[in-house]
């Protein structure tokens, strides 16, 4: 299983100063940048769309991780892709071909993720493991950060882990020094922080804590 990287979200930084965003992360030591991508459909908030990410891409050294939100998934692939993502993840719960979506984002390039809310069973994505990159399992409901971690989750990255021994598996929503911890064990290695990020004082020390 590869090593643990931290992936920050910008979704509750200082959106008025995104290029200082990008820097202190890279002086951070994580490796990779979340875009949550909201329609005001999927989920009821909206956030923003390519063009941010465009934005952003020439200050920023970190690998592009757009989790997308979103309803129909398909319009907005090519768009990120050619933005600069380097993994763009969708949802099973979203309206699309799962494997034609995978298929077309590696067409373009680059890496493919599905991600799972908390009350969706693994098996809804099972036949799609085998062609993806990386599997994201929620930890809250999507749509807002700042939410507290759902325990009940742990059992399903359990499961993924069993199902894909190497394959990068993707936690977001809640995590902490303390759900760092638990959700390592239960076998993710990709930790989306973002409160916990971005309210630290010193954002180094707080990459350190989610790794140690
Ligand atoms: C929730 C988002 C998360 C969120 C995580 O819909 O997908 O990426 O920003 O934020 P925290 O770390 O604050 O829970
Ligand atoms: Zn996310």
């Amino acid at each position: 299983m590869p090593e643990t990287i931290i992936s920050a979200s910008i979704l509750n930084s200082d959106l008025a100063d995104l290029k200082g965003t990008a820097g202190r992360v890279d002086a951070s030591g994580a490796e990779w940048l979340h875009f949550d991508v909201m329609d005001g459909g999927f989920v009821e908030n909206i956030t923003f769309g390519s063009s941010v990410l465009a934005a952003v891409r020439p200050h920023s050294h970190a690998f592009m991780d757009v989790h997308l939100m979103v309803t129909h998934p398909q319009t907005q692939v090519k768009l990120f892709a050619n933005a600069g993502a380097q993994m763009i993840t969708f949802h099973i719960e979203s309206d699309c071909d799962p494997k034609a979506v995978i298929d077309e984002i590696h067409a373009l390039g680059i890496k493919a993720g599905i991600a799972v809310k908390p009350k969706t069973p693994v098996a809804e994505i099972k036949p799609f493991i085998d062609a993806v990159d990386m599997v994201l399992v929620m930890t809250v409901e999507p749509g807002y950060g700042g939410q507290g971690f759902i325990h009940d989750t742990l059992g399903k990255i359990r499961e993924v882990r069993d199902l894909s021994p190497d394959k990068y598996i993707e936690v977001d929503g809640g995590i902490n020094r303390e759900t760092s911890k638990l959700v390592r064990e239960a076998g993710a290695n990709v930790l989306v922080a973002g409160t916990f990020l971005f309210r630290a004082e010193n954002m180094e020390k707080a990459v350190g804590m989610l790794k140690e």
